[in-house]
């Protein structure tokens, strides 16, 4: 039986030689032929911590950021938030439509390196989960920069995902991300708020982490 993570690496790194190194999340979700359980990062819930996150918060405007199969959108959008979802893959978009044919997501196709300039500061909520961790790090600054821009004022970006506080010579993806790493996803937003934490099921060395800002207009932070 193949090893669900060992096909991600090596799709990955195939990919990675190529003029087109995220072109495997599109093969991934091809090969997957519509079976949840092919999808590693899939466990058909929303991230616990975005539901913790999302308590006795106010609703409004929310963009997610390679949504995957999109429970994170659909569990936005049972909350009252106004969300559009995005990926690059146009299988797993469409996926994520039906499964979520009730929902009024807005589902799209894009690329974060490459968004329409009409979403900068559009946003009450940013939302990232595992898409940094899972490019390529010469992809992953470029596009760690394309978030804060989107957080209307007063509005948050929550980013989730694995943790390092230095470890060498990890194969991946998944690529835990380092603490001066995601500052720097923060750009203007000022202090972050920093949750680490581990799920139920996960070994010992993996750790996780939850960072969030709020542009907070006429305030010091
Ligand atoms: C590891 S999966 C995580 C999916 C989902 N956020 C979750 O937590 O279940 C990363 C997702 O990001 C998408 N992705 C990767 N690069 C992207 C990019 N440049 N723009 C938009 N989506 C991207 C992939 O297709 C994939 O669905």
């Amino acid at each position: 039986m193949v090893d669900h993570r060992d096909l991600v690496r090596k799709l990955s790194s195939t990919a990675a030689d190529t003029e087109n190194p995220l072109s495997w999340f599109e093969e991934l979700y091809m090969r997957a032929n519509r079976d949840e359980r092919l999808i590693p990062w899939s466990d058909g819930n929303p991230n616990p911590m975005l539901v913790d996150w999302a308590i006795g918060k106010p609703t409004g405007k929310a963009i997610v950021v390679g949504s995957g199969l999109g429970d994170d959108a659909a569990f936005l959008d049972d909350r009252g938030w106004q969300v559009t979802a995005f990926d690059i893959s146009s299988t797993a978009i469409d996926w994520s439509r039906e499964r979520f044919g009730q929902s009024s997501v807005r589902w799209m196709v894009a690329d974060l390196l490459n968004l329409p300039m009409d979403w900068i500061g559009g946003f009450d909520l940013v939302l990232e989960i595992h898409t940094l961790q899972a490019m390529p790090e010469e992809l992953r600054a470029a596009a760690a920069k394309k978030l804060a821009p989107l957080v209307s004022e007063n509005g948050h970006l929550v980013c989730i995902g694995r943790y390092t506080s230095g470890d060498v010579g990890i194969e991946g993806p998944p690529w835990p991300l380092e603490r001066s790493f995601i500052e720097g996803i923060g750009q203007d937003l000022g202090r972050m708020n920093l949750v680490n934490f581990r799920l139920p099921f996960d070994e010992i060395p993996v750790t996780r982490f939850r960072a969030s800002w709020e542009r907070r207009m006429g305030k010091i932070n």
